[in-house]
């Protein structure tokens, strides 16, 4: 029930006063909406101690809090029911369930969005056919750019950074679709479609034909295809809602993905992506994941090796890391961790998870090149936003140094690169949100690019740097029962 506050009813001369019928308030519980704990098995697996097993609980507690209706392993959208579908499907981009309108009750999205989800059929990074979940974000009214639009939504398809490893990190199933405010409700409130995909293993965790969709993280290959296949089920399911034409940005994670999607578009040899390449109109890059095994591998060994037998069949775990480390990862894969839940498991006795010899087999370097953007031709026009203190300087200077060798060696059309000073890893899209609204917007309006060159810029905040708040310090804690009214702004109206 939704309570009405004070509200002045007109009507054919009289006036009718209706008065607030207030449920019991009650306070915001600070209880999850969750209660999970390890069982003995896995206390022992993890040689987790009571002190370490609390802790991990509080954190996977709330993970799971977070997830509307309980998230993949209870909502039954992301199960494939192998029973309905006729014949097994044979190409990528292939609809496999849709669910047109999302009930958004147990999610966070703003006011006046909504929501729709669907699986698709992707390959991962060697060609293998498998689901994937996505969601559309819609907005209340869709921007338009003179006739072409045609009443449609114009697409900006998003690729989002580092979630989590297992079906519990879909950002489809988050409440606040992960990054909230960030991006995806930025760009339906500026009237886009957001078309975003979980990325194969995160949402859906099993396949037709009931085998275990693994999710091979920053993977740039894997995510991208994950990418631009969603785009093209979107496209089959929403023809008269969504422009042809679209916007591809990524962060992070979804940074690397956004940059893959633009060289696997220049790329194109065999023409698999003819289909989504003439209405590309750009891709925008923040803060993409370079030498993320070299950066922390205690972490990045566990979330990348866990699949990396997908692409290097005799790549074994224990190649990267020890007992211990092995044993962790197959905790952290039946909890479904996500990155705190794995930090805290990881780091705990951190000189008993990495095998020393894990950089001395080939797999580190091979996959290191494989999945680092950059280096490559790529579609054209691109802009990459970075921040210079971005867990330190280092990210900053490694994503400028590819910046220039892709320019000197495979220059291939406009290609900005935007120095965002004193600015961290999430921020980069905060303190540039003017910038790359204004570059959408100028793409759809087929604005030219200012040079068909490499370019360099430098965005300086307004106040001096030490003025403001460094990282937002709330989450979106869901608040939809009728005696939690006075919790929110608009609670009664
Ligand atoms: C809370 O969790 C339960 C079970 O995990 C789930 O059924 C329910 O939908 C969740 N509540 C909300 C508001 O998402
Ligand atoms: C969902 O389906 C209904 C009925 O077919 C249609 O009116 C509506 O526009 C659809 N919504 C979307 C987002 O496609
Ligand atoms: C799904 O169907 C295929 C045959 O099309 C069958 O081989 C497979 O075992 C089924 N999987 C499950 C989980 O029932
Ligand atoms: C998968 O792709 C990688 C990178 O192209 C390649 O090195 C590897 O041999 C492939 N693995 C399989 C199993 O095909
Ligand atoms: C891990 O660290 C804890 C706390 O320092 C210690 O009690 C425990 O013995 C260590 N476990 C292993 C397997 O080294
Ligand atoms: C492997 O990594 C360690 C640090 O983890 C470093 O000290 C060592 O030099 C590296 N070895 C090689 C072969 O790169």
């Amino acid at each position: 029930m939704k309570a009405t506050c004070l509200v002045l009813l007109f009507a054919a001369g009289t006036f009718a006063l209706t008065l607030p019928t207030f449920p019991k308030p009650v306070t915001q519980s600070t209880a999850w909406n969750s209660s999970f704990k390890f069982s003995q098995e896995q206390i022992e697996l993890g040689q987790l101690w009571p002190d370490l097993a609390d802790n991990l609980e509080t954190i996977l507690n709330f993970d799971r809090s977070q997830l509307a209706n309980g998230g993949p392993s209870q909502d039954s959208f992301y199960k494939l029911d192998n029973g309905t579908s006729l014949a097994p499907p044979h190409c990528p981009g292939q609809v496999l369930k849709v669910q047109n309108i999302t009930n958004p009750a147990a999610w966070n999205i703003p006011a006046k969005t909504a929501l729709s989800r669907f699986i698709y059929t992707t390959t991962n990074a060697n060609g293998t056919l498998i689901p994937a979940s996505a969601y559309v974000l819609w907005p209340w009214t869709a921007k338009q750019f003179g006739a072409k639009s045609n009443g449609k939504a114009p697409v900006v398809l998003w690729s989002h950074g580092t979630s989590g490893f297992f079906a519990d990190g879909s950002p489809s199933a988050h409440r606040a679709l992960f990054y909230g405010n960030i991006m995806p409700f930025t760009l339906a409130q500026a009237g886009y479609a957001v078309i975003a995909t979980d990325y194969a293993g995160l949402g859906v965790q099993t396949s037709w034909d009931g085998s275990y969709v693994p999710h091979q993280y920053i993977n740039r290959l894997a995510n991208a295809f994950d990418s631009l296949y969603a785009l093209r089920a979107a496209r089959s399911i929403f023809s008269d809602k969504i422009t042809d034409e679209y916007v591809n940005v990524g962060h992070s994670q979804g940074g690397t993905a956004a940059w893959g999607v633009s060289e696997v578009l220049a790329e194109n040899s065999d023409k698999k992506f003819q289909d989504l390449e003439c209405n590309y109109l750009g891709t925008i890059i923040f803060a993409p994941g370079m030498d993320t095994l070299d950066s922390a591998p205690q972490v990045f060994g566990p979330w990348i090796g866990k699949d990396l037998h997908l692409m290097y069949p005799d790549f074994k775990l224990s190649d990267w890391l020890l007992p211990l480390g092995v044993d962790r990862t197959e905790l952290l894969t039946q909890i479904q961790g996500g990155q705190y839940v794995s930090e805290l498991l990881l780091l705990a006795n951190v000189t008993k998870i990495l095998n020393p010899a894990w950089n001395e087999s080939w797999y580190a370097t091979a996959f290191t090149e494989f999945t680092n953007p950059g280096n490559r031709p790529y579609k054209a026009p691109m802009i990459m936003f970075q921040g210079t203190e971005d867990q330190g300087t280092e990210p900053y200077m490694r994503a400028l140094s590819t910046f220039e060798s892709t320019c000197e060696n495979y220059h291939s059309g406009a290609f900005e690169f935007v120095a965002l000073t004193g600015v961290a890893h999430f921020p980069s899209m905060d303190s540039s949100r003017q910038q790359w609204l204004q570059w959408i917007e100028d793409r759809f309006n087929k604005k030219p690019v200012g040079s068909n060159q490499c370019t360099k810029s430098t965005l300086n905040s307004f106040l001096p740097a030490e003025s403001y708040q460094e990282l937002s310090t709330s989450f979106p804690q869901w608040a939809g029962a009728a005696n939690e009214f006075f919790e929110l702004v608009a609670g009664g109206f």
